[in-house]
């Protein structure tokens, strides 16, 4: 899928409720946050903003980057509504311009896995924001064998980061709508990894 269609259909799923958008910040991140002292971070891909504000709210200064504008205006009038300061950009992530860092943690829920062949302009804007001992804690679908686009990880993708990252912990597993995991075993999603990488 080209960058405009991928643009596109962004676009028209933040008119309605896209099935991620669910308020609810993860685990790893918290535990992320219990962990380390609060710093600046980047939302990587952040769309209505949930995750920026777990961050300001547990003390971190946070930016916020996506490309569809509605998910930033979504993601700006939940902050204020909160009381919380966050620099919200429309921005392609591969092209974060005027955006320089340095960042303690660069959060990337579900965004890196859906860049196609855009990946390497991803991660040497990653690097180049990344502060020295950031982290990057990237959430992605590994692609299905039978995908036929480029929608999704592959093994190779994760040849791609640079080799100053080092990986601190990797956690695979499945994505399986909590509702349904009795009742329908057979609708266990595609395999998910977490990364976390320090620079
Ligand atoms: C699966 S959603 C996750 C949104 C958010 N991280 C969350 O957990 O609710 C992926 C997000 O990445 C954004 N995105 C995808 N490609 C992008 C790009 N090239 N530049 C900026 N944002 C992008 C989408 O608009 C979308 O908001």
């Amino acid at each position: 899928m080209n960058n405009f269609l991928r643009r596109l259909m962004f676009r028209l799923w933040y008119l309605f409720a896209p099935p991620w958008d669910t308020g609810i910040s993860p685990p790893e991140l918290l535990d992320f946050i219990e962990k380390y002292p609060p710093g600046n971070a980047i939302d990587i891909g952040c769309g209505t903003g949930t995750n920026v504000i777990t961050l300001a709210q547990a003390g971190w200064q946070v930016t916020g980057v996506d490309f569809v504008p509605r998910a930033i205006r979504i993601a700006s009038r939940k902050a204020r509504n909160a009381g919380l300061a966050a620099a919200l950009h429309v921005r392609d992530v591969t092209k974060l311009t005027g955006i320089s860092g340095p960042f303690d943690l660069a959060l990337d829920m579900g965004c890196f896995h859906s860049l196609g062949n855009k990946k390497k302009g991803y991660l040497s804007e990653l690097e180049r924001v990344l502060a020295p001992g950031g982290y990057w804690l990237m959430y992605g679908y590994f692609k299905s064998d039978s995908a036929a686009n480029d929608y999704g990880l592959a093994e190779a993708d994760l040849e791609l980061i640079p080799a100053s990252m080092t990986l601190v912990w990797r956690q695979e597993g499945f994505d399986v709508p909590a509702d349904l995991t009795d009742e329908r075993p057979d609708l266990a999603g595609p395999r998910v990894l977490l990364l976390e990488y320090v620079e």
